[in-house]
């Protein structure tokens, strides 16, 4: 006869039995990282009551992650972004500190070693796209302004693609740059526009059986680095774009909304650059946290 009292004590007697296992791990910091994730992971299969065939279901799963991961594609790290994960522990790990710029996820796309543009230059590289005027500056939470800050910049061309996601080996909608001795900065870039992330594996089966959309909101990436301050790493979001409130990676924050102002076609241009046709600007100041005590 099952006993519902009696069937209780087995289960946590079991989650018990399995956190003890990790009593004798020498170091305390990995012992309590397996006794959360034990608990934690018996308290769900409990919870929802985890059939067999679903436990299967899962180790299939991950077990085609793992296929489908190489050193190009990470499919490990897109489910962590979409299931939230990704940005939890970016949350996490940057509480509010003064005024500075908040994170958000770094996605698979940063490539170590991006051209060089000068102040003004332009990050474009030939990919398509409406131009983009950026400018801003890069000040420390304590308002002193950062000369030579190392600006990084990616993001994807007007059809969704990175320059990685081309078929040849062509560098483009990538660069970076430093900050004047005044810590401002300004490029052209185009105009982003949104994309799916990777969909065509397991993450994206499990995004289409969810009822889950692949698509990023529009956003344009930074990686800013100073001595003496801590890396940050963001995007910048459109403001008025709809997908804004359904980024399937939760990197949104709202105070990286900025506005992209349309510029119409003959409008002149911040450096006289000579357009055809429309083209955007928009302002992003950066902040960095400063003091050794938080340096990533
Ligand atoms: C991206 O913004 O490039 C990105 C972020 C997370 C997952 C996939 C793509
Ligand atoms: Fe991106």
């Amino acid at each position: 006869m099952n006993n519902p009292i009696e069937q209780r004590a087995r289960e946590e007697e079991l989650v018990e039995r399995v956190v003890r296992s990790f009593d004798a791990c020498p170091d305390p910091r990995l012992r309590q990282l397996m006794a959360g994730l034990v608990r934690h992971l018996h308290a769900y299969i409990r919870e929802v009551g985890l059939t067999e065939q679903e436990w299967g279901q899962a180790i299939d799963f991950l077990t085609r992650c793992g296929h489908i991961t190489d050193e190009k594609r990470q499919e490990f790290i897109l489910l962590s972004d979409v299931l939230g994960a990704s940005m939890q522990t970016i949350t996490v790990n940057h509480q509010a500190y003064g005024d500075a710029t908040e994170a958000t996820v770094l996605g698979p796309f940063f490539v170590e070693g991006s051209p060089e543009v000068p102040l003004g230059g332009d990050i474009s590289g030939g990919a398509p796209g409406e131009p983009c005027w950026v400018e801003g500056t890069v000040t420390d939470t304590g308002g002193k302004p950062l000369a030579g800050a190392l600006i990084e910049v990616w993001e994807a061309d007007e059809d969704g693609r990175y320059d990685v996601q081309y078929d040849d080996d062509r560098t483009a909608a990538r660069g970076h740059l430093y900050a004047d001795d005044q810590g401002r900065y300004s490029f052209w870039a185009v105009t982003p526009t949104p994309y799916p992330v990777p969909h065509d594996g397991p993450v994206g089966q499990l995004l289409a059986a969810t009822g889950r959309s692949p698509m990023r909101a529009s956003h344009l990436h930074f990686m800013v680095s100073h001595r003496g301050c801590r890396r940050l790493i963001t995007h910048i979001f459109v403001r008025g774009d709809e997908l804004l409130d359904s980024d399937t990676v939760f990197g949104v924050r709202e105070s990286l909304v900025k506005g992209f102002e349309r510029q119409p076609a003959g409008t002149s241009t911040p450096d006289g650059r000579v357009v055809d046709g429309t083209w955007s600007k928009v302002q992003f100041d950066i902040v960095l946290e400063t003091g050794s005590k938080r340096l990533a």
